[in-house]
């Protein structure tokens, strides 16, 4: 898609360059413009005309709010042919072409909850009720369909003819088509019908229809469709009638306009009322609307659905939140491009542009050198995401990224933001290129890069970076599990050179770290007696603290229980390491790797000195390991109050118990977290047992209790 929408651009650049270049040096502002415009007009043909989009709708909203924020702070900047000057998009020509008697308009987005209540600032102000404040308004909630709008009129009761949205001023008439839509009457309900009366709504494609196309379109080697709506917009637009009947469209009905001959006094003067009148008159109307007397319940609406809606049988991408009296509509009256009284409420996206601010090299504990994306800061999936990772050398060219660049970002579910794309055509001028340094940023030793590896690493095993992170898993929650321990003193510590090794910690007195940022007497004695109490933790946790590659707490665990201690761990050949159970060559190798390394050698001598456990089978160990969930799924749903979600893993796998990431009926458990998403929604459907963090430290002490 991107190599198309590069092809376009080129196609452009030349004509434009034929057309002769302009003489004046547009500004940075002017060209980003131009850029934007270029891009979403490329975007949109893609998507209107040519069914076939190029760029997610999340991406594509956020890059024309881009281009309204610029000529909204630059009006000089507004060309009357920019994307945002137009109602919508130029119709194709396949159907006859049909005028709106009344525009077709689309609606103004809210990304957020903070959007929403400057739009009703907004709105108080256009009907002049800043004084009588919110309490003069109420609203009404719909799902926003993610479908394709149309306009149905019917004469004297009749169907007589169906128009997509097209341009919002001129359609194309589909009529023939709409009659197969089994969920829209081709009579209206009533033995009184007005001469004119025009529905409008929302055509879609349930999700099990529209995976039954793809599947089919698949079989006989023809293109699949990228998303339900898609798939809706293409049905509308088939010219053989037949092939629309076969796919099963659906149609919820949320517009009324009777232009003339209701019979007075039943008139709906409110949404909730035209609502009413279209379902009497044989419409399927969505029945999740909601009456909402203020923004509070239209929050909770939104709040609800954004979990529920995984549970329907169709995509919404959203709310759409409408002023309920028709009066106070028709007082706000429009924009543009939208109607003021009401406004889609979107869903967070999973997927947003954003620009690359600048590239930064960062070692990890085991040298490991990461470039990382500092990001223009952008809301995604519902957290401000400022970072990302851009792995190592062969992804940075695979992606052809340059700092200054438009990236597309993105965050699904629980992942940890990622960059997807570059889009190239967004490419400032000024843009330089970046390459990995080929010395460590923290301590100037040459980084290596091994044959057939992808990762650059800093050898140096006192690079302070790699040490800040070693002392940083040392005190983990699965390691030794030290509290008060974390990222800023473990940075001080390290600076200051008062801890270079692990070993180092157990040297610490309270007056070395008194004088360290918020640090007084109290907190200083207490570090120093977290970090004494962690010398009782057992041999397993000392191995996995010490940061062996491949060596995560499950792997240490099973290793202990095979080497009772550190000294019969050293002598262990490749194949001893290799032939236990579940473990591998790979582990064994990169165990005798570390041994080998003289000052990994001393460290284990300097801990077993300070009193650090370094023997002792697990099989010694209190019964808290005892494998309570030997059988047992699990799936982590949303931000858990302690753990992390790798040491929730951890903790569930110590104990016999087995984390994917899906839930199926095969799950027994799901542990839910806070703003969990899908997953949960998936598990009450399924009937699935929940558990909180704490829920399932309970059953796991119960558990234990019935073991013994
Ligand atoms: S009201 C002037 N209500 O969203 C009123 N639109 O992004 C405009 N849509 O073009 C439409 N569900 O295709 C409205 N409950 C709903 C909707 C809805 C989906 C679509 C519609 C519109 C687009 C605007």
């Amino acid at each position: 898609n991107l190599r198309r929408l590069s092809a376009i651009k080129r196609r452009e650049n030349d004509m434009s360059q034929r057309a002769g270049a302009d003489n004046t040096v547009p500004s940075e502002n002017g060209q980003r413009a131009a850029e934007l415009r270029r891009m979403l007009q490329a975007a949109s043909i893609a998507y209107h005309v040519e069914d076939s989009p190029i760029l997610e709708d999340s991406v594509y909203d956020r890059l024309y709010r881009e281009l309204q924020t610029l000529e909204q702070q630059h009006p000089e900047l507004v060309v009357p042919d920019s994307p945002t000057q137009r109602v919508g998009e130029k119709a194709a020509e396949r159907f006859e072409s049909v005028d709106h008697a009344i525009p077709m308009y689309s609606l103004d987005n809210a990304f957020s909850l903070q959007e929403l209540w400057e739009w009703e600032a907004r709105l108080l102000r256009v009907l002049g009720l800043e004084t009588e404040r919110a309490a003069a308004l109420d609203y009404v909630c719909e799902l926003k369909i993610d479908g394709s709008a149309m306009a149905l009129t019917y004469v004297d009761g009749v169907l007589a003819r169906g128009v997509t949205r097209g341009d919002g001023r001129m359609g194309e008439d589909i009529t023939s088509n709409v009659r197969t839509i089994r969920t829209l009457p081709l009579r209206l309900n009533t033995a009184t019908p007005p001469p004119l009366v025009e529905v409008r709504g929302e055509a879609y494609l349930p999700d099990a229809e529209f995976e039954r196309i793809n599947r089919e379109r698949e079989a006989v080697g023809e293109p699949v469709f990228a998303n339900p709506r898609n798939c809706a917009a293409g049905t509308l637009r088939q010219l053989d009638s037949r092939v629309v009947r076969d796919r099963k469209l659906h149609f919820f009905a949320y517009t009324l306009h009777l232009p003339q001959g209701w019979p007075a006094g039943t008139l709906p003067i409110s949404q909730l009322e035209s609502l009413a009148s279209l379902r009497s008159l044989g419409f399927a109307v969505n029945p999740h609307c909601q009456h909402c007397p203020s923004l509070a319940e239209v929050e909770a609406f939104f709040q609800r659905w954004e979990t529920e809606r995984r549970t329907l049988p169709y995509q919404t991408d959203g709310a759409v939140v409408k002023v309920n009296a028709l009066r106070q509509q028709e007082e706000a009256g429009f924009t543009q491009r939208s109607p003021r009284w009401a406004v889609a409420l979107k869903y967070a996206a999973e997927e947003v542009p954003s620009r690359i601010l600048n590239i930064l090299p960062s070692v990890g504990r085991t040298g490991a050198v990461t470039p990382v994306a500092e990001l223009d800061p952008v809301r995604l999936a519902g957290t401000t995401v400022s970072r990302a990772s851009l792995h190592n050398a062969d992804r940075l060219r695979e992606l052809d990224v340059c700092i200054g660049d438009t990236a597309i970002v993105r965050k699904a579910g629980e992942i940890i933001p990622e960059i997807v794309s570059i889009l190239q055509d967004l490419r400032p001028a000024d843009a330089r290129a970046y390459e990995l340094p080929s010395h460590c940023p923290e301590c100037e030793t040459t980084l290596v890069r091994a044959e057939g590896e992808a990762v650059t690493r800093c050898p140096n095993p006192s690079c302070p970076a790699r040490v800040r992170g070693q002392l940083q898993h040392w005190a983990s929650r699965d390691a030794l599990d030290i509290t008060g321990l974390g990222e800023v003193l473990v940075h001080q510590l390290v600076d200051r050179q008062l801890a270079t090794s692990a070993a180092d910690l157990y040297r610490l007195r309270v007056d070395n770290l008194t004088g360290l940022e918020r640090m007084g007497q109290r907190s200083s004695q207490k570090l120093i007696e977290a970090i004494a109490r962690s010398k009782q933790q057992p041999w397993w946790r000392v191995l996995y603290g010490l940061g062996i590659p491949l060596v995560g707490a499950v792997t240490a665990k099973t290793l202990t229980e095979r080497f009772p201690s550190a000294a019969a761990l050293q002598q262990a050949t490749l194949e001893d390491i290799a032939n236990i159970y579940g473990l591998g060559l790979e582990v064994g190798q990169a165990i005798a790797a570390w041994m080998a390394v003289s000052e990994h050698v001393n460290l284990l001598h300097d801990l077993a000195d300070l009193g650090l456990n370094l023997s002792g089978s697990e099989s010694s160990a209190p019964s808290e390991f005892a494998a309570i969930f030997a059988g047992k799924t699990f799936v982590i749903t949303g931000t858990l109050p302690c753990r992390s979600r790798p040491e929730m893993k951890t903790w569930i796998e110590m104990r016999g118990g087995k984390i994917t990431s899906s839930v199926s009926k095969k799950t027994d458990y799901v542990i839910v977290g806070e703003d969990a998403g899908s997953k949960l929604a998936k598990a009450e459907q399924l009937g699935i047992t929940c558990l909180s963090e704490s829920n399932i430290e309970t059953l796991a002490a119960d558990l234990i209790v019935h073991a013994s």
